[in-house]
């Protein structure tokens, strides 16, 4: 395991029991996703790409194996310090967006700010500053039902974003938006990902967003089929 890494699994596996049957979802994957990378995990449904990203961010547990996010490994934390470690250091974007309704964009993405106790004027610069540069100035007001799926996904971006987490991570980031919105979606992560040095790891079946990722990952039956990187 390289000091380097963001993330580092030594053969993880995951098996399932269903109504007395196994089910191999994930079956000995090694992975190193070092610093900066933009990478997509691909494959067809039921190939593991959600059960490989959930034990990646401690949301699951392998049943056997090991993964370390930014240099800790995972399996040695309990569940305390797993969520306050999560919290800390994985920005996630879900395919539903997963914003709370209640409160305005603005206050979406300043929310883990809130929780880690950043100061208010770090907090309102911070999120004016990213705001922008999701291309959602003067929309703070709003709340989210008031935005379309698009934009709703950029505030996604702004507050997984904006506390500088070491991994922003998204299972089928564009799974709701049409093919148009969800490319020129991930044209503006990697952008961002570029920009700031800030790692991504996403997980898609379409293939235009594929192929704006710098590595693609293929899983295929719960194994590492192919692995490209391009340039
Ligand atoms: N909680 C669970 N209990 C039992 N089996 C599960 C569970 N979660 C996933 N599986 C099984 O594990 C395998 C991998 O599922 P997973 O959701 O990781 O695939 P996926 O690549 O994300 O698929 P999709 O592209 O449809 O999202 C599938 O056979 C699935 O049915
Ligand atoms: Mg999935």
């Amino acid at each position: 395991m390289s000091d380097t890494n963001v993330v580092t699994t030594e053969n993880i596996q995951k098996t399932y029991a269903e109504n007395g049957v196994e089910v191999h979802a994930v079956r000995g994957v090694d992975l190193e996703i070092t610093k900066g990378e933009f990478t997509a995990i691909v494959g067809p449904s039921g190939s593991g790409k959600t059960t490989f990203l959930n034990i990646i961010s401690g949301l699951d547990k392998p049943s056997s194996g090991k993964a370390w996010l930014d240099g800790n490994l995972l399996s040695e934390m309990n569940g305390r310090e797993l969520s306050d470690f999560r919290r800390d250091k994985i920005g996630f974007i879900f395919q539903a967006y997963n914003l709370i309704p209640v409160l305005t964009v603005e206050e979406n993405v300043e929310y883990v700010m809130l929780l880690q106790g950043v100061s208010p004027e770090a907090r309102r610069n911070r999120v004016a500053k990213m705001l922008a540069e999701v291309g959602l100035e003067g929309l703070g007001d709003r709340v989210p039902t008031k935005l379309s799926g698009g934009q709703q996904q950029r505030v996604a971006i702004a507050r997984a974003m904006v506390s500088h987490p070491k991994l922003i991570l998204a299972d089928e980031p564009t799974a709701n938006l049409d093919s148009k919105t969800g490319s020129e979606l991930l044209d503006m992560m990697g952008k961002l990902n570029s920009e700031t040095g800030m790692t991504f790891l996403f997980s898609t079946h379409d293939t235009l967003v594929m192929e704006r990722a710098r590595r693609v990952v293929v899983l295929r039956d719960g194994m590492i089929d192919r692995d490209e990187k391009k340039g």
